[in-house]
């Protein structure tokens, strides 16, 4: 089982912490789509990087895929799925996300995705119900646009549906944060993706965190935060099932899933990664250089081949953020003697300090070690 990610960098706006490869323009998205359908075509039968088993899950991520009219969204599917056969027979039993924004989820343009698309997946990227918290990160929609694309959503027969809440934002409260969780359950939607607001460098937000103009919740208050989602998400029926990650049963992202899987998946578009279970693939993140690597056959990306070290840092990494936790058979069946014996060491200490808990086969994390998380993978790296 693999899957498909397609990157869509065009936004209205560029949000102030934002890091993902986006771009405040509507220009070359022509030239961008032709782009990808090129890459698609040269890359999907490559023998070493082509996607060998069949694809289970397509994600076009951002970027804002929903700044994309009728007309390129069409474009967009018929290019990838002229060849079914690289694709799981069935595309209703495929799970095909689309990421969108609230202010472009008119009836009309969801009526469109549903009816004449195979998504069957929205992420919406609410962030807050919150107009205080939209207008201060300067998002382009309201807390009452946000409730509705949803509701809209639903109303055109959309069943699976996922937003994205930021918490830790300037001047949130848990009073705030907890009434933006409720709206998200009143609601009903299938998936939740909780987000503590992160400082990137080379980020709007970062200058101004760094010049003293915006102060942010201290790591105190960004754990309370975490917890009361915890706390409140998993009361409300929603598992948690990765760091950021809630679902209704049923409903986890299946595509993060590889991801957190170390399972193969092809990443076409600008600043898009791929993993083969060997080798990572990185393209460029410049849209005219992308383009122009396409078209004329330049080098239009990076790659590394995993070392057995990099692979078990990358389990460690995912085993970490995930309920399922760190499988020790996996572990000695995967890695040599001396890896095994390397993380055999780390584990009294991190059970004595009560971060971790054995289940079977696994260590699981305590709530005190998902906290930790990033801590606890690092003294299990080689
Ligand atoms: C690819 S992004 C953008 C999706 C969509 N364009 C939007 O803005 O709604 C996916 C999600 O990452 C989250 N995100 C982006 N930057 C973040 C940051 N610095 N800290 C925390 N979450 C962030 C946001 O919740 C966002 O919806
Ligand atoms: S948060 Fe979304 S809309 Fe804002 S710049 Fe990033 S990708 Fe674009």
């Amino acid at each position: 089982m693999s899957g498909l990610y397609i990157h869509i960098p065009f936004c209205l706006q560029k949000c102030l912490y934002c890091d993902f490869y986006s771009l405040a323009t509507r220009k070359s998205k022509k030239a961008y789509l032709e782009a990808l359908s090129k890459e698609w075509e040269e890359r999907k039968n490559d023998l070493d990087w082509g996607v060998k088993s069949s694809i289970k899950t397509i994600y076009i991520g951002g970027g804002t895929p929903s700044s994309l009219d009728r007309d390129e969204v069409k474009y967009l599917f018929d290019s990838i799925l002229k060849d079914r056969t690289l694709f799981h027979p069935n595309l209703e039993e495929m799970e095909i996300t689309f990421e969108a924004n609230p202010e472009n989820l008119t009836y009309d343009y969801l009526n469109f995705l549903k009816t004449q698309t195979p998504i069957n997946r929205l992420s919406i990227g609410v962030q807050s119900f919150c107009d205080n918290d939209l207008r201060a990160i300067g998002r382009k929609h309201s807390a009452l646009q946000a409730a509705d694309s949803v509701q809209l959503a639903q109303k055109v027969g959309f069943k699976n549906i996922s937003i994205d809440l930021i918490f830790a934002l300037k001047d949130m409260t848990k009073e705030r944060w907890e009434a933006n969780l409720r709206k998200a359950i009143e609601l009903k939607v299938q998936h939740i993706s909780a987000y503590c607001l992160t400082v990137e460098k080379g980020t709007m937000l970062n200058t101004l965190v760094e010049r003293g103009k915006i102060t942010l919740p201290n790591e105190i208050e960004q754990e309370e935060q975490f917890l009361i989602a915890k706390d409140y998400l998993t009361k409300n029926q929603y598992e948690h099932y990765e760091t950021s990650s809630y679902a209704i049963e049923g409903y986890r992202s299946q595509h993060n899933s590889l991801y957190w899987q170390n399972k193969p998946y092809l990443g076409l578009g600008a600043s898009a990664h791929s993993f083969n279970l060997k080798k990572r693939r990185w393209n460029i993140n410049n849209l005219q250089e992308y383009i122009e690597g396409v078209n004329q056959n330049k080098i239009y990306y990076q790659e590394e081949t995993l070392s057995p070290k990099d692979i078990y840092n990358e389990y460690i990494l995912s085993a970490t953020r995930v309920k399922e936790g760190i499988s020790i058979s996996h572990i000695k069946e995967t890695f040599s003697q001396e890896t095994f014996n390397h993380f055999l060491l780390q584990i009294p200490e991190l059970l004595k300090n009560n971060l971790i808990q054995r289940q079977n086969d696994h260590y699981l994390l305590t709530t005190k070690g998902i906290l930790l998380s990033n801590q606890i993978a690092v003294s299990l790296f080689l």
